[in-house]
């Protein structure tokens, strides 16, 4: 698939603008001309349509994101079929990334605390059906016109099996081939791999899941900079009980 121009047709979906590319997709704002509404499409990059791994990895984003519904996770409409390759619709985020944010200049604390505790509550609500995001990071972080967050870009995603669904194999799964690393380097500051690996599935989707979720937020909110980072974690912890009388 080439790179859609402004005005072309996927189906019932007519392409207004890119909105951006990361590794494994390009999405582009788009209007459903049988909704009359504006959506956004993420297509595999033109290397990876004919690639079975990149369609079978595109339609488990597909059914992983829409388990989901949450304020702070961006809604999965459906997924298409078109000649070359399927493509996702999903709900289109009128702002920015996080990122792109950050690159104007750094967040307040109460940003900073708004937007971490809107992601934790997204992870925390993907947590709960068992999925691990994997990949949190600042241009996967959607921030709204009036600065709040959606978690986008369920491509690394996993989902674990239940502790009450089948005790054995939640037992014997391991979330990563042993010594993977997944999630983007430079990103992500704990790798889910080492923070899981070896420990027993039923401790997920609780403390690791959530120390490696979080650790990604930290890092999202600050890349590259490991002190920032730290303060940015701090963020997000309740702070110190006021004492009762001062010495
Ligand atoms: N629903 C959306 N609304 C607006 N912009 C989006 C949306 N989804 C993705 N984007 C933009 O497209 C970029 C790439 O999307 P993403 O799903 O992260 O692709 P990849 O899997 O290639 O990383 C994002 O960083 C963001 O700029
Ligand atoms: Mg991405």
């Amino acid at each position: 698939m080439e790179q859609m121009e402004t005005g072309a047709r996927l189906g019932h979906y007519r392409i207004i603008e890119m909105l951006g590319a990361g590794g494994m997709g390009e999405v582009y704002r788009a209007e459903d001309l049988k909704l009359e509404r504006q959506v956004a499409i993420k297509i595999l990059p033109p290397w990876a349509a004919g690639d079975r791994v990149a369609v079978e990895r595109l339609v488990r984003e597909a059914k992983l994101a829409s388990a989901l519904n949450h304020p702070h996770i961006v809604t999965m409409y459906a997924i298409e079929d078109s000649d070359s390759a399927p493509f996702l619709v999903m709900e289109y985020v009128e702002g920015e990334t996080l990122r792109a944010r950050l690159q104007r200049s750094p967040l307040d604390l109460p940003e900073l605390a708004k937007i971490g505790s809107e992601v934790a509550d997204a992870l925390e609500a993907a947590h709960k059906v068992g999925l691990i995001h994997r990949d949190i990071k600042s241009s996967n972080i959607l921030l709204t016109k009036d600065g709040h967050a959606k978690v986008v870009d369920f491509g690394l995603a996993k989902r674990l099996p239940s502790i009450r669904d089948d005790k054995d194999a939640t037992a014997a799964v391991s979330l990563t081939a042993t010594g993977a690393v997944v999630g983007t380097a430079g990103s992500t500051t704990v790798s889910p791999a080492r923070e899981v690996r070896g420990s027993p599935t039923t401790a997920m989707p609780g403390s690791a899941a959530r120390r490696w979720d979080r650790a990604g937020i930290a890092a999202a909110s600050t890349p590259g900079r490991r002190r920032s980072a730290t303060i940015s974690r701090g963020a997000l912890k309740p702070g110190p009980k006021p004492s009762a009388s001062r010495s």
